[in-house]
C-alpha cells in the first residue's frame, strides 16, 4: 500500500471516495488530529454497523466516546499500565522459552505460527482466565473478524463467527460469575461505575477487544518486525551485540510496517480538514500506515533505520483511544525478538518463500513467515 500512501500525501491527501462515501486522510498532522480530537471525530459507529459484529464491538472502548469512554477505561487501565506489565515478563520469557525450545533443533519453521501467533493469545488467555484448550478458537474467529471493514455489508461467514464468539463469552461470563477467579473477566464482573455494574454488551465488548483486537496485531508486530530486520543488512547481527537496541528497533517496525494501517472515526459536525469540507455525519478513514511514512514528520521516512529517534509513529493511535495494550505488546514482541536473535543463529527469511500479506486493508501482517537458520 505504501507507494498509494504516497501518491495520495501528494496528490489528494483528504479524499473522498465516491463510491461508499467515506473520507480518507493520509498526512501525519491531519491522521492525528482526526485520531485524538475526539468531541470532533467520534469513534461511535458501531451503531451504524448493523453486522454481528459491529454490534459486538459497539459497547467496547474502543467505539465508545466520553463520557462513557473515560469511565471504562478506568476499570482495565491498573492491568495495563507498565508497570504491571512488567511483573508478566518472566511468564512470557517462559512461553517463549517453551515455544522456542520445540523448534530451536529444527532448522526451520514458520514463525507465525510456532512463536508470533501462540504467544500472546497464550498470553492474553491467562490473563482473562480462558482455559487452554480453547485458544485455537480465537485464531479462527480473529482472522474472519480483521478481514472485514466496517463500510462493506458482513458476509454470513462473519456473522456466524460473531454468534459463535458471543456464545462462548456469554457462558465464560456466565462461569465467573459464579465461580469468581483473580482474572480481568471477574475483575470487570465485580466493577461498577457510579453504582452500577457493566451491562452485557460492555462485558463482551471488553471480551472480544482483548482477545481478538490485541492478538492479531501483536503477533503481527513479531512477523513484521522479522521481515523488517531480515530485509535490512546487518541489523540482525547489531541487535544480537547490542540488544539494548532492541525496543529502538521494534518502535521502527511499528512505524515503517504498522500492525494497523487504519481507524475509523465519523464527523460530529461540518470540518475543514487540510482544504477539504468533511461534512456532519461522515464516516473517515484516518491512514496510520501512511502518516508513519510522510516525509513532513519523518526524513528518509521510506527507509527502515533501527537508529531513528526520536520516532513519533502513530502505530499505536493518539489520544484517549492511545492503545491500552501498547506495553503488552512492547514487552512480548521484546522478549520474542531477543528470544530469537539469540537461540536462532543464521536467522534469515527461507529463500524463495512466497510473502503474502494477509488479506486486509487494517491490518497489516504475514500469513505465514518461513525462517531458516542453523541449529546448534
Ligand atoms: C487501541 C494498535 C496491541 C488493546 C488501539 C489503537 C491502535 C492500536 C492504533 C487505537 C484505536 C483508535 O484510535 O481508535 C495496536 C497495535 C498493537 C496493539 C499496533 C500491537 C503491536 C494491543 C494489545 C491489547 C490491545 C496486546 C490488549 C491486550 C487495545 C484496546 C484499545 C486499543 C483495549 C482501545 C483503547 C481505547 O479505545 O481507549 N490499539 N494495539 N492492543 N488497543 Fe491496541
Amino acid at each position: 500500500p505504501f507507494p498509494q500512501y504516497e501518491r495520495m500525501r501528494a496528490t489528494a491527501p483528504v479524499f473522498q471516495d465516491d463510491q461508499s462515501g467515506s473520507w480518507h486522510v493520509f498526512r501525519y498532522d491531519d491522521v492525528q488530529r482526526v485520531l485524538s480530537e475526539h468531541a470532533t471525530f467520534s469513534s461511535r459507529m458501531g451503531g451504524d454497523n448493523p453486522s454481528g459484529t459491529g454490534q459486538l464491538f459497539a459497547s467496547s472502548l474502543i467505539t465508545t466516546d466520553p463520557p462513557r469512554h473515560r469511565q471504562l477505561r478506568s476499570l482495565v487501565t491498573q492491568a495495563f499500565t507498565p508497570k504491571a506489565v512488567d511483573a508478566l515478563a518472566p511468564r512470557i520469557a517462559g512461553l517463549t522459552d517453551e515455544l522456542m525450545a520445540e523448534i530451536a533443533g529444527k532448522g526451520s519453521a514458520d514463525l507465525i505460527r510456532d512463536l508470533a501467533y501462540p504467544l500472546p493469545v497464550i498470553v492474553i488467555s491467562e490473563l482473562m482466565g480462558i482455559p487452554s484448550e480453547d485458544r485455537e478458537r480465537f485464531k479462527h474467529w480473529s482472522d474472519v473478524i480483521v478481514s472485514q471493514t466496517r463500510i462493506l455489508p458482513a458476509s454470513e461467514t462473519q456473522d456466524s463467527t460473531t454468534s459463535e464468539m458471543v456464545e462462548y463469552f456469554l457462558a465464560l461470563i456466565d462461569q465467573r460469575r459464579s465461580r469468581p477467579g483473580t482474572d480481568l473477566i471477574s475483575s470487570l464482573l465485580a466493577a461498577e461505575i457510579d453504582g452500577q455494574k457493566l451491562t452485557v454488551p460492555e462485558l463482551l465488548g471488553f471480551c472480544a477487544l482483548l482477545l481478538v483486537a490485541g492478538n492479531e496485531t501483536t503477533t503481527n508486530l513479531i512477523g513484521n518486525a522479522v521481515l523488517c530486520l531480515a530485509e535490512s543488512p546487518g541489523t540482525l547481527e547489531r541487535l544480537l551485540s547490542e540488544p539494548a537496541l532492541v525496543p529502538q528497533a521494534l518502535e521502527e517496525v511499528l512505524r515503517f510496517r504498522s500492525p494497523v494501517q487504519s481507524m475509523y472515526r465519523v464527523a460530529v459536525a461540518d470540518t475543514v480538514v487540510g482544504d477539504q469540507l468533511i461534512p456532519a455525519g461522515a464516516p473517515i478513514v484516518a491512514w496510520i500506515g501512511s502518516a508513519n511514512r510522510d516525509g513532513q514528520q519523518f526524513q528518509r521516512a521510506a527507509e527502515f533505520d533501527v537508529d531513528r529517534n526520536p520516532n513519533r509513529h502513530l502505530a499505536f493511535g493518539h489520544g484517549i483511544h492511545f492503545c491500552l495494550g501498547a506495553p503488552l505488546a512492547r514487552l512480548e514482541a521484546r522478549i520474542a525478538l531477543e528470544a530469537l536473535l539469540s537461540r536462532l543463529p543464521g536467522l534469515s527469511v527461507a529463500s524463495g518463500a512466497q510473502l503474502e500479506r494477509m488479506d486486509s486493508s487494517i491490518v497489516y501482517g504475514l500469513k505465514e513467515l518461513p525462517v531458516t537458520w542453523q541449529p546448534a
